[in-house]
C-alpha cells in the first residue's frame, strides 16, 4: 500500500489550517437519489488485500468464488436483512490491460465468469455489487486506471450491472485532472442512467495541496474518504478518530442524506481489536454517521463480532433518517463524550475511556449537558446500548447518570426525549 505522499509522488508537510466552518446545512448533495443514509455493505480491501495467489490460497483470493461466497452468507446469516447490502470488490479484479474495444476487463482466471455474470448472481440474491476503478492512470495496486476512460468504464460498469464504484485517486499527474475526473466520472455515471453509488476519495488525495471543498464534493460524491486507510489495529481506529474530532468544524456539517463523511471500513471480526475496541469502533461509527463496510470474513466470525456489527439498535442510530453527523462534544480527564442529534428529539451519546492502564473508570453525566440541554427536558427515557443493552429508565433535567467504562471502550446510549 501507499502512503498519501508517495500516492501523488510528493512529500507535503501536513500543514493544520485553521479551521473554517464551510459546512453549509442543506448543502446540494449529489442529485443521484442514493444513500440517503449511509451505504451499507461488505469491502473485500482490508482483510483480503491484493490477495491475486489462488493457486496456492483459492479460498483468500479476490476471485468470483470469494465473492459468491460472502453473497451467500449475506442472506445466510442475517447480514442482509441487518442492513448490509452492497456486496463491494477492491482494488485487484482486473486484468492487466484493456480489451480490444479499450474496456476494462475482469481477470478471467479468477472471474471466469466476468463481472456481469457476478452481478447477476449478486443481485439474485437481493444484494447490490460495487466495483472498484480509479481516476488516475494506474489502480492503486497498478491495474488499469480509468483517465481518458471516464465514459466508457461508467457505461460498461452500467451494462455490468454493478450499483456502486469506489473511485480512487492514485496516479493522478496533476490536482487538475484528479479533480476533474472525479467530476466527470460522477456525470459520467449519471448519465448512464444506472443508480450507482460513488464513492470518493477526493479529500484525501486533495488534502495535502490544499482545503477540500467540500461543499463541491458533495454535488458529484454519495460519500468520500478524508483520511488514511484503516488496518487491522487500534491505532489505526485511534488516529481515525483523533483526525475525524480534529478536523469536525469541517467535516460534520457537510454530512447529511446523499453525501456522507468515510472514515473507511470496519474492522470488527478481524484480528487487531480488542473485544472494548471493536466497541469503540462500532459506536463511533454510527455517531458519526459513517458508510458501514465490513471487511473481514463472514466465514469465520466470532458470534460475538457478529452480533456487534449485526446490532439492531446501533444500525438504527448509524441510520438516523435525520442524516446529522455526531460530534466530539467534551474531552476531560481522558474520557470523550460525543454526542448525535437523531430523529424525533432523540440524542445518541457515547463516552469513551481514553486511559490505555487500569480497569474500568466511572464517568458522571449530568443530562442537561448533552442534548443541547434540551435531550431530557423536561425528562428523558435512557437506555444503554452498547456495550450490552440495559433500559436505564427515566431521568429528569436534574439527574444525573452514572457509568462505567472499560479501558479503551465505549458505552453508547440513547436518549428519548419524554415531552
Ligand atoms: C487505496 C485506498 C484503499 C484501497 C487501496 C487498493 O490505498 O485508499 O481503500 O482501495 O487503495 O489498492
Amino acid at each position: 500500500m501507499m502512503s498519501q505522499g508517495q500516492r501523488l509522488g510528493y512529500v507535503f508537510e501536513f500543514s493544520v489550517l485553521a479551521l473554517v466552518f464551510w459546512g453549509v446545512p442543506g448543502t446540494r448533495a449529489l442529485d443521484n437519489g442514493l444513500s440517503i443514509t449511509p451505504t451499507m455493505g461488505w469491502l473485500h480491501w482490508e482483510r483480503f488485500l491484493c490477495n491475486v495467489n489462488c493457486l496456492q490460497e483459492p479460498d483468500n483470493c479476490i476471485s468470483e468464488q470469494l465473492f459468491m461466497q460472502m453473497a451467500d452468507l449475506m442472506v445466510s446469516d442475517g447480514w442482509k436483512d441487518a442492513g448490509y447490502q452492497y456486496l463491494c470488490i477492491d482494488d485487484c479484479w482486473m486484468a492487466h490491460t484493456r480489451n480490444s474495444k479499450g474496456k476494462l476487463q475482469a481477470d478471467p482466471k479468477r472471474f471466469p465468469g466476468g463481472i456481469e455474470r457476478l452481478a447477476h448472481y449478486v443481485h439474485s440474491k437481493g444484494l447490490k455489487l460495487g466495483i472498484y476503478a480509479d481516476v488516475g492512470n494506474k489502480t492503486c495496486a497498478g491495474y488499469p486506471g480509468s483517465f481518458g476512460h471516464y465514459d466508457i468504464d461508467a457505461k460498461t460498469f452500467a451494462d455490468w450491472g454493478v450499483d456502486l464504484l469506489k473511485f480512487d485517486g492514485c496516479y493522478c499527474d496533476t490536482l487538475t485532472h484528479l479533480v476533474d475526473g472525479y467530476k466527470k466520472m460522477s456525470l459520467a455515471l449519471n448519465r448512464t442512467g444506472r443508480s450507482i453509488v460513488f464513492s470518493c476519495e477526493w479529500p484525501l488525495y486533495v488534502r495535502p495541496f490544499h482545503k477540500p471543498n467540500y461543499t463541491e464534493i458533495r454535488q458529484y460524491c454519495n460519500h468520500w474518504r478524508n483520511f488514511d486507510d484503516v488496518s487491522d489495529s487500534w491505532q489505526s481506529v485511534k488516529q481515525i478518530l483523533d483526525w475525524s474530532s480534529s478536523n469536525q468544524a469541517t467535516i460534520v456539517d457537510i454530512a447529511g442524506p446523499g453525501g456522507w463523511n468515510d472514515p473507511d471500513m470496519l474492522i470488527i471480526g478481524n484480528y487487531g481489536l480488542s473485544w472494548d475496541q471493536q466497541v469503540t469502533q462500532m459506536a463511533l461509527w454510527a455517531i458519526m454517521a459513517a458508510p458501514l463496510f465490513m471487511s473481514t470474513d463472514l466465514r469465520h466470525i466470532s458470534p460475538q463480532a457478529k452480533a456487534l456489527l449485526q446490532n439492531k439498535d446501533v444500525i438504527a442510530i448509524n441510520q438516523d433518517p435525520l442524516g446529522k453527523q455526531g460530534y466530539l462534544l467534551r474531552k476531560y480527564h481522558n474520557f470523550e463524550v460525543w454526542e448525535r442529534p437523531l430523529s424525533r428529539l432523540a440524542w445518541a451519546v457515547a463516552v469513551r475511556n481514553l486511559q490505555e492502564l487500569g480497569g474500568p473508570r466511572s464517568y458522571t453525566i449530568s443530562v442537561t449537558s448533552v442534548g443541547r440541554a434540551v435531550a431530557c427536558k423536561p425528562a428523558c427515557f435512557i437506555t444503554q446500548l452498547l456495550p450490552v443493552k440495559k433500559e436505564l429508565g427515566l431521568f429528569e433535567w436534574t439527574s444525573t447518570l452514572k457509568t462505567k467504562i472499560n479501558p479503551v471502550g465505549t458505552v453508547l446510549f440513547q436518549i428519548t426525549n419524554q415531552a
